[in-house]
Order: C-alpha cells, then sequence, then structure tokens
C-alpha cells in the first residue's frame, strides 16, 4: 500500500487528485487480504478500474483506493453454436472485446473500443450502436467488501438499465467485480442498424461485412467522433440521453423538426442530449448560440460530439462540475429538459 498517490494516471480526464492511501491490485488472494485490513475497513474507500466514467471534483481523496489490475481470459464452456468466456475484472476491455471477434464470438463488436476496462462494464452496463452490455451477459463474481465473502449475480440480479446497474444505484460501494462471463455466438447476425455504420460501410466498399470489418469500422467510427484520452482528457458521453413524455416531445418537435428521437418501450421517448447541448448554449451575442467547441481556457465540450466534456490539461475537476452546470441550466432555460450525468462523480 501506498500513501500520498497522484491519481491522474488512474482517470481518462487527466485531473491531478491525490488518494491518501492507493494500492493495486493483482489478484484475488490480495483483495481478500485487503478487506481484513483496519485501513480498509476504516477508511472511506474508492474502487477504481480503469477511471473512465470518474469525475475527482477535489485535488486531495481522504481514503483508500483500490485499483484492480488482475488480467485474465478462460473459456469456461464451448460448443458447436456457443462459448462463454470468463474475464478479470482489470483486463482492458477493447482488447478482449477485440479477442473475442478474433475468435470468431459474435456479441460485443459493437461495443468495441469503449476506454476502460472489463470489470467497469456491468457497472454501468457500457452500450453502444445500437447493443448494451446486458444483451450478452451472462454473471459476474463479486467480493462483498463487508465481510470479503463471494457472491455471484445473475443478469436479473444486476437489475442493468440505461446506463445502469445495481452496483451503480442500491448496492453501490458494497461489492467488488472480480470477473465477468459472458455468452457468445459462434454464428450471429451482425447489428448495422444504428446510425451510420451503414454508410460507413457503404463509402469503405464494404458490401457484406464480416464480424472483423463490423468491429474495425465501429472503431473508425468512434475515433472519428471521440477524443483520444491520451491527447484530449474525457470521460466519454458525459451526461445520459434524457427520456422525456410523449406530449412534451411532441411539443418540442413542432419548434425544432429537426430533433433526432428514439421511441422507448414505455411510450416515452429518448432524445439525444448531444443534439440538446449543440442548440443551446452561453451568450455570446451569437444568433444561434452552441455549447459545441466551447472552450473555456482548460475546459470545454468537444468540438465533434457535444455530449462530451473534455480536459486540455491543467484544469482541475471542479472546472468541469461547474460547466455540466452551466450546460444543465442551459438546456433546461431552452428545452425544458432536465440532463443528468453518467460520469460518476468522486
Ligand atoms: N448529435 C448532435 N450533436 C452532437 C452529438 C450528437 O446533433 O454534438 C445527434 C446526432 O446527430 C445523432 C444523435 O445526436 O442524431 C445521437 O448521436 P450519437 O450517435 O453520436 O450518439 P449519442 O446518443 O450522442 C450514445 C452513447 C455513446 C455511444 C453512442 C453510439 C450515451 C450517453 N452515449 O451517444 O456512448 O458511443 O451513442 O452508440 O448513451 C459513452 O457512454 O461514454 C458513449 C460514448
Amino acid at each position: 500500500m501506498k500513501t500520498n498517490v497522484n491519481l491522474r494516471p488512474y482517470n481518462s480526464f487527466g485531473f491531478s487528485a491525490v488518494a491518501k492511501y492507493f494500492i493495486e491490485i493483482n489478484d484475488i488472494q490480495q483483495l481478500e487480504e485487503l478487506i481484513q485490513n483496519d485501513i480498509f475497513k476504516n477508511e472511506k474507500h474508492l474502487i477504481l478500474s480503469g477511471g473512465n466514467n470518474v469525475l475527482f471534483q477535489n485535488d486531495f481523496f481522504d481514503g483508500l483506493v483500490v485499483y484492480i489490475n488482475t488480467r485474465g481470459i478462460e473459456t469456461i464452456q464451448d460448443n458447436d453454436n456457443e462459448v462463454i468466456v470468463r474475464a478479470q475484472a482489470g483486463e482492458d476491455w477493447p482488447d478482449f472485446v477485440r479477442y473475442t471477434v478474433e475468435n470468431g464470438w459474435h456479441g460485443l463488436e459493437n461495443l468495441a473500443n469503449i476506454p476502460g476496462k472489463v470489470g467497469a462494464a456491468p457497472v454501468q452496463n457500457i452500450g453502444a450502436y445500437g447493443m448494451e452490455l446486458k444483451d450478452n451477459f451472462l454473471k459476474c463474481e463479486t467480493i462483498e467488501t463487508a465481510t470479503g465473502g463471494k457472491r455471484v449475480f445473475s443478469k436479473t440480479e444486476c437489475r442493468f438499465g440505461y446506463r445502469e446497474s445495481v452496483f451503480k444505484k442500491e448496492l453501490k460501494g458494497h461489492y467488488i467485480i472480480t470477473s465477468v462471463d459472458f455468452k457468445l455466438k459462434k454464428n450471429a447476425s451482425l447489428h448495422l442498424e444504428y446510425g451510420n455504420i451503414k454508410t460507413y460501410l457503404e463509402q469503405n466498399g464494404i458490401e457484406n461485412p464480416t464480424l472483423l470489418q463490423l468491429h474495425d469500422a465501429i472503431c473508425a467510427i468512434r475515433d472519428a467522433k471521440l477524443p483520444d484520452v491520451k491527447r484530449i482528457g474525457s470521460a466519454g458521453s458525459f451526461f445520459k440521453n434524457p427520456v422525456i413524455e410523449r406530449m412534451q416531445f411532441e411539443a418540442l418537435q413542432k419548434n425544432y423538426p429537426n430533433l433526432p428521437h428514439y421511441d422507448e418501450p414505455n411510450g416515452k421517448v429518448k432524445v439525444p442530449a448531444g443534439w440538446l447541448i449543440e442548440h443551446c448554449g452561453p451568450t455570446t451575442g451569437s444568433d444561434t448560440p452552441s455549447w459545441k467547441g466551447w472552450r473555456d481556457e482548460h475546459v470545454g465540450v468537444y468540438e465533434k460530439q457535444a455530449l462530451v466534456l473534455v480536459h486540455y490539461g491543467k484544469g482541475k475537476g471542479h472546472d468541469i462540475a461547474k460547466l455540466a452546470e452551466r450546460i444543465q441550466a442551459s438546456v433546461k432555460a431552452k428545452f425544458d429538459i432536465n440532463i443528468s450525468p453518467e460520469v460518476v462523480y468522486i
């Protein structure tokens, strides 16, 4: 265990925050021992995986940061049609997805290149290009922080929702995910319906994409829209896409006929927060104020995707929190819609 560790390399926003205590976990036994340790028992603790979805608001974390870096991928079951594959929590998500695709296993390809680690993926039920983690999730193994006991969570027990799970809500902080099992198919049709996948494939002369070609196409589409966190700090989408009542949507559509929307099973309508943020902005005297591409010294709104807040270096987490509040107020004032962060504030 180390003391006074700067967490800058451990959060994709790249904010400096010093942790009072810090430990890197490389195997489960080490984690089991840690749970019996007095520092773990007495101090506030934060389980950190890739740090791709957190915002450190303060310069100091007064507690223990547990960085999960356990590795390993194994095939648990394999038959003609399906495979069950288990990845340890510290495995890199993009590498794991690529490994499954290279083996010809279907199910995770649309989730290609989402920065982060396997253990964090169920926490917010990561999703992209028409698919979510829950679609192929089987179960995950965890350790209870209070007792050190092992517990397996089935898909139902995880209570997945849009960027939500039991680990982000009711059981927040109570369990540490140590490995995740996925059930993947050896033959399946590809999901090409979302957004610009088809356009991208057409433009690149690909008629019937293979699994690997789809994977690579998704990587290219993402790279074109989202910042490379090695160069510009970000946490991907900062806000969730809001779901509104149909009546409100129909009223809005009269004024904004181009407002994109997706029907929800419950009759409500999901609208893209990125569009809302692009179509309102700070008062600058411009006829069409927009947050997209807006920058205030060290932080701003990414110029290619308004849902992504960015840190250009030298800023503080607090600056992003303040910007997020301004954006929320602006969206509320113009569209009467509340948008809430997807990112977890620490
Ligand atoms: N849009 C705008 N302006 C913008 C951004 C988006 O008008 O600045 C419009 C687009 O034209 C499109 C719609 O909004 O009509 C949706 O945009 P996009 O396909 O880029 O997706 P998103 O809803 O903004 C979500 C996920 C992303 C995921 C993409 C692709 C959330 C919160 N975000 O973004 O996930 O990669 O779909 O599936 O659901 C993440 O969670 O960190 C993340 C990057």
